[in-house]
């Protein structure tokens, strides 16, 4: 039987509700490991936490420029009780807490919504049960809490949170919802010094925002490009700066913007060294002159100052050319076109240039960090050999139809529709195309999952894509891609160890919220009655 034998009827049966009843008594008969929804709905294996965290969204006011405080929403955590995990709150910030967890915790998370609408947290990265993974579906109303407990399983890596409810996901995020999930291993700690601390880490989560004239946060998304701000925020902070002593750090990048991409270089032009990317460790550190960060991507850096002592170097985004000249330039559309969004109230357009962290160094080192120098290979490599639909990937082409309709195979978000060529097996690798179609880049994220970028290719050369290429990262464990227009992305992955429902989109926040989302289901290849 193969995947795309199971239709629309097969999804009802084995998601939702109506899987309960169905499961019920038949569970042994299911030829997998019963996950933990299935455990706790049998009582089983009662869950026995590690460390409990409590996570409670909600309203409070900081101070982001100077005058008036924001009215923000912000995740604010606290550790209950246990170990392996530490819970890092930023005061006076709309961003975080960041969570470090040591690989292999068995979590309990209550989320609490003290928001007045729906809301629900999604991890994004971590492989977590269906009921764990925080989709619109899960959704909770405002006063309620929502329980999370899982096992985190994935190898170290810099993972995050934000809510996914339905339709309100980029606005929640705008107000300032999001916050860093580190997993850290051995295996991690062996490479890079204070892995487990995080006594080397600089945290730079990147995001845009627009504001009034009395300093309140404007969402003014545009139809195209979602929402792009005009001031750049690192941390929860404009005009950021970072005060380092002359050694290496680890400097770890989330774009946790909306909608903007970033073309990030040093303002000295020394090379970026990437040590990692959204799903961990690279098996060797990259040089990159630039490298190009979209919404969900992340990317750890080395970035050792020794030489910088009482010197300034910024971290900067440099200008490039965001549509492949497939409708003209970005900015050119025309800078108060639709292009970057001058339009609708930013006046920086997608691609244009700007600076993001000035970094003063200053002049006495306490501690002399090193890299190490054996980084973990990867544990499989995705090939002819053990990926059997490798030469005929399942495509997935992305466009823009009449009225701005964000698509993906011409379909649009249905929540209760998962189509055959959006069934997968458990443990069973599967390549996947994505071809996009349509005038803007979109970064493609898939929950439950790490993928292999596996061929990037473009039939005609977008223009300028020259100016953009050498940025992408196409190594090691990714959960979120860059597809340019005009190019046709391959990537491998194993889907596992849960089943059950999932979903992939693109994590330009409003794409996914107006329609660029599907479900995706996991099911095992022995399944009753087939
Ligand atoms: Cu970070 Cu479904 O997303
Ligand atoms: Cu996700
Ligand atoms: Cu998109």
């Amino acid at each position: 039987m193969s995947p795309k034998k199971l239709g629309r009827r097969d999804f009802l049966k084995f998601t939702g509700i109506g899987t309960l009843a169905l499961f019920g008594g038949s569970l042994k008969g299911l030829g997998r490991q019963p996950s933990l929804f299935d455990r706790r709905l049998l009582q089983m294996e009662p869950f026995m936490p590690d460390a409990e965290i409590s996570i409670t969204a909600s309203e409070k006011f900081v101070q982001i420029l100077s005058g008036a405080q924001t009215r923000v929403w912000g995740y604010e955590g606290k550790l209950l009780s246990g170990l392996g995990v530490t819970v890092q709150n930023l005061p006076g910030n709309y961003l975080g807490p960041i969570l470090r967890v040591r690989s292999g915790t068995k979590v309990r998370i209550y989320f609490h919504n003290h928001l007045a609408e729906d809301s629900v947290v999604h991890p994004h990265g971590l492989r977590v049960p269906e009921d764990c993974d925080g989709q619109p579906m899960q959704a909770i109303g405002s006063g309620e809490t929502k329980v999370y407990d899982f096992q985190v399983i994935n190898r170290a890596g810099p993972y995050w949170f934000h809510p996914h409810p339905m339709g309100r996901t980029a606005e929640q995020v705008a107000m300032g919802l999001a916050g860093l999930f580190y997993v850290w291993d051995d295996e991690e700690a062996s490479v890079v010094p204070g892995a487990s601390t995080g006594a080397n880490d600089v945290p730079v989560v990147i995001q845009d925002r627009n504001f009034d004239s009395s300093n309140q946060i404007l969402y003014n998304p545009n139809m195209l490009w979602g929402y792009l701000g005009s001031r750049i925020l690192v941390n929860g902070k404009a005009n950021a700066t970072a005060a380092l002593e002359p050694r290496g750090y680890r400097l770890r990048i989330l774009n946790g913007s909306n909608a903007r991409t970033y073309k990030l270089a040093w303002s000295n032009n020394m090379p970026l060294k990437v040590i990692g990317t959204d799903g961990g460790l690279l098996p060797a550190p990259l040089s990159r002159s630039y490298v190009m960060l979209m919404p969900g991507e992340r990317v750890d850096l080395w970035a050792d100052v020794a030489s910088l002592a009482g010197k300034q170097v910024i971290l900067k985004s440099l200008s490039f050319d965001p549509m492949g000249g497939m409708m003209g330039r970005g900015g050119g559309m025309g800078g108060g076109g639709m292009g970057g969004g001058g339009m609708m109230g930013s006046s920086l357009s997608n691609g244009s240039a700007f600076n993001i962290l000035t970094v003063n160094v200053g002049r006495k080192a306490t501690t002399k960090p090193t890299l190490g120098t054996t980084f973990p290979a990867l544990p499989v490599h995705y090939d002819a050999g053990n990926v059997s639909n490798f030469a005929t990937p399942v495509p997935f082409t992305l466009a823009m139809q009449q009225m701005m309709t964000w698509t993906i195979n011409g379909r649009v978000y249905e929540e209760m529709a998962v189509a055959d060529d959006e069934m997968v097996y458990r443990d069973v690798p599967i390549a996947w195309e994505w071809i996009n179609n349509s005038p803007i880049p979109h970064p493609m994220h898939i929950h439950n999952v790490m993928f292999q970028v596996i061929q990037r290719n473009a039939a005609v050369t977008p223009a300028g894509y020259a100016t953009v290429n050498q940025g992408f990262l196409d190594t090691g464990w990714k959960d979120t891609v860059i597809v340019w227009p005009g190019e046709r992305v391959k990537i491998a992955m194993n889907f596992g160890p849960h089943t059950g429902m999932y979903m992939y989109h693109c994590h330009i926040l409003e794409h996914e919220d107006m329609t660029m989302m599907r479900n995706l289901m996991i099911t095992d290849t022995m399944m009753p009655g087939m």
